[in-house]
């Protein structure tokens, strides 16, 4: 718990220099603080009375002149308010810029191990949590700092403070003064509790506002079809008022806290101002230093308010932080192995330059699967004791029924997954070996819903191969039939995708994603039924581009389509996670089995 909040800390260790500093300065602005009283205090002991003036300031200020003495007073409180001001101002703005900057680094970490973490973590995760978890749990982090460790700090050393220089000045009239403190603490702890809780009502009323507000747009369809407008009115005017209502209250508890605690505050003042008008009156105590106990009183509050406040703080960073240290300790399953090999292309352009080292495996191409197994949980095996080869250049397509584990067997070769037994080897290397970033270089990936990233269509398709120039880029959409559509964009290639920009249809998104694997130009490819979400018309222009993609590399598909099954080398049928059937198209038809059944169109493939 503890160690939560420390291990939070860390994120602001690169600033250390820049905090002592922050601490300095706010030592140094809570005793100008303390010190602002002070002149009018001088002003009333020795100006308006009759109360020698102190030898050193009597040297500096001019002796006996009072109206000196008054505008060396008056300009000493103008000049310390101007340097608390500017001095707190400074210190505020460098706290906030580490709180910040922290903030900044703990979100990037955040970002960096979600993009690490494997496929098999976030489809166990929500993804709307982690974007919470993202974007909002690692304010806890600027809190932490802000609020936690600097907010207390300076409240603590103002408190400890005042009370040492209240306690020089007179005993009885700080006991008086701390005194009035119990009250004032058990008036925040009663009201502080009242307050949180009608305030978190209030949150959760408005936010089921919002997203009544977001279901309804959503649905809207639906409820103008039906004309329920009415009744989804009158269910979102019950929502606001209960909102209004729980908001009122909770603005109600504040104000009463506030007039209990003016009425802690006048209780203390007045019984200060009585016993200190005693005092002065019987000669202990100056009207200055009752003065200054006046400003003090009056000071006492607020660091007291704000220390009461810390807990309920700490408690609720220290949830955010968990709950981003908990995706920070997810571990990666696919790791890199450390002294993994470095891999390249004997004959495709995906890298810029060859490497020479001996140890760098050279790739034509080449895929085993030795006795493979894998399951996502360890109560269900879902592919077993899976052996095929692909000699480079070879094509195969894997069938079956739906979820048998097609998309899953593809998902290894890029080391979405490790296989949970055997060995997947590329050019004769189990893929544990060898660089992830290079092993999945020799892959190009194309699946059924294509994926676009938030860019524009020109750098969607160079995302296959960062550096691609212009003319690349256009052969690339050439090759996969996309040049004509881009091109009737309006800004071509320099068109945004995504939401609210350009609509695309999902023939036009897959080939897209055909160009990106043109360009990419890797020895391998997986296609996983690229072609199955497209009309009819999408799909002979998508299945013309993918018939050139194919040539000369070695493919690893899943195809709905008869006419594409036949053109490839191997056909490999799954069967309750086992390879029940392997061969060519005639091989196949000849032994009578699933595929026989497949070709002769009684099982239709999905
Ligand atoms: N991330 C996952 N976690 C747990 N089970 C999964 C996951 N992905 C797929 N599965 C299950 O594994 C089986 C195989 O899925 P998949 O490989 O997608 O099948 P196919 O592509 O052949 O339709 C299915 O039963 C599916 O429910
Ligand atoms: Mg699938």
């Amino acid at each position: 718990m503890a160690n939560d909040l420390q291990r939070a800390l860390r994120f602001f260790r690169p600033d250390r220099a820049r905090i002592a500093f922050v601490f300095t300065l706010m030592l140094v602005n809570i005793a100008l603080n303390l010190l602002k009283p002070w002149p009018l205090a001088l002003i009333v002991d020795s100006v308006l009375g009759d109360k020698p003036v102190p030898a050193w300031i009597g040297s500096w200020a001019g002796g006996d002149c009072k109206s000196c003495l008054l505008i060396v007073f008056s300009l000493l409180t103008l000049g310390l308010h101007l340097l608390q001001g500017a001095l707190g101002a400074w210190q505020n703005f460098l706290a906030i810029g580490v709180g910040l900057r922290g903030l900044q680094r703990v979100r990037n970490d955040v970002f960096a191990c979600l993009q690490r973490l494997s496929l098999k973590f976030h489809h166990g995760a929500k993804s709307g949590d982690l974007i919470y978890r993202a974007a909002w749990d690692t304010f806890s982090f600027q809190t932490l700092f802000q609020q936690g460790l600097m907010t207390t700090a300076s409240a603590t050393c103002s408190l400890l403070l005042m009370v040492v220089v209240m306690w020089q000045l007179n005993l009885l009239l700080t006991l008086v003064a701390l005194a009035t403190v119990p009250l004032v603490v058990a008036a925040i702890k009663f009201f502080g509790k009242k307050m949180t809780e009608r305030g978190a009502a209030a949150q959760q009323a408005d936010s089921a506002v919002t997203s009544l507000v977001q279901q309804n747009i959503a649905a809207l369809p639906l409820i103008q079809s039906y004309t329920r407008e009415a009744s989804e009115e009158e269910k979102f005017t019950a929502q606001t008022a209960s909102a209004q209502e729980k908001r009122l209250a909770q603005h109600g508890w504040e104000l009463i806290y506030w007039l209990a605690i003016t009425a802690a505050f006048g209780l203390g003042t007045a019984a200060i101002v009585y016993l200190g008008a005693t005092q002065v009156l019987g000669g202990k105590l100056t009207v200055g230093a009752l003065l200054i106990f006046l400003a003090y009183l009056a000071q006492l509050y607020e660091p007291l308010n704000q220390l009461s406040h810390v807990g309920a703080t700490l408690a609720s960073a220290r949830a955010g932080v968990k709950r981003v240290f908990e995706i920070l300790d997810s571990h990666e399953e696919v790791k890199e192995a450390p002294n993994a090999r470095r891999v390249q292309s004997s004959k495709f352009k995906v890298q810029s330059s060859k490497l020479s080292d001996s140890a760098v495996l050279t790739v034509d191409g080449a895929i085993r699967f030795e006795n493979v197994s894998f399951r996502y949980q360890q109560e269900r095996e879902i592919l077993g004791g899976i052996s095929f080869e692909l000699k480079p250049g070879e094509s195969a397509a894997i069938i079956g029924p739906s979820g048998v584990g097609k998309t899953t067997l593809m998902n290894l070769l890029p080391r979405f997954y490790d296989p949970t037994g055997g060995a997947v080897r590329l050019d004769g290397a189990d893929l544990r070996e060898l660089k992830l970033k290079d092993l999945r270089e020799q892959i190009a990936v194309v699946l059924q819903e294509p994926i676009l990233l938030p860019t524009t269509i020109a750098e969607n398709i160079a995302c296959g191969k960062p550096g691609a120039t212009r003319d690349d880029i256009e052969a690339a959409a050439r090759a996969a039939n996309a040049d004509a559509f881009i091109r009737k964009l309006p800004q071509g290639y320099d068109t945004q995708v995504g939401e609210g920009a350009a609509r695309l249809s999902v023939g036009e998104k897959q080939r897209l994603n055909l160009a990106r694997a043109f360009l990419k130009d890797a020895p391998i490819l997986l296609l996983d039924e690229p072609t199955s979400a497209l009309d009819a018309e999408s799909e002979a222009l998508v299945v013309a581009s993918l018939n050139d993609l194919m040539k000369g590399r070695t493919v690893l598909m899943v195809a709905h389509r008869l006419s594409t099954i036949r053109r490839v080398t191997k056909i490999i049928v799954l069967e309750n996670g086992r390879l029940a059937e392997m061969g060519s198209h005639e091989e196949l038809l000849a032994r009578g089995g699933y595929y026989t059944r497949v070709a002769s169109g009684q099982v239709s493939l999905d």
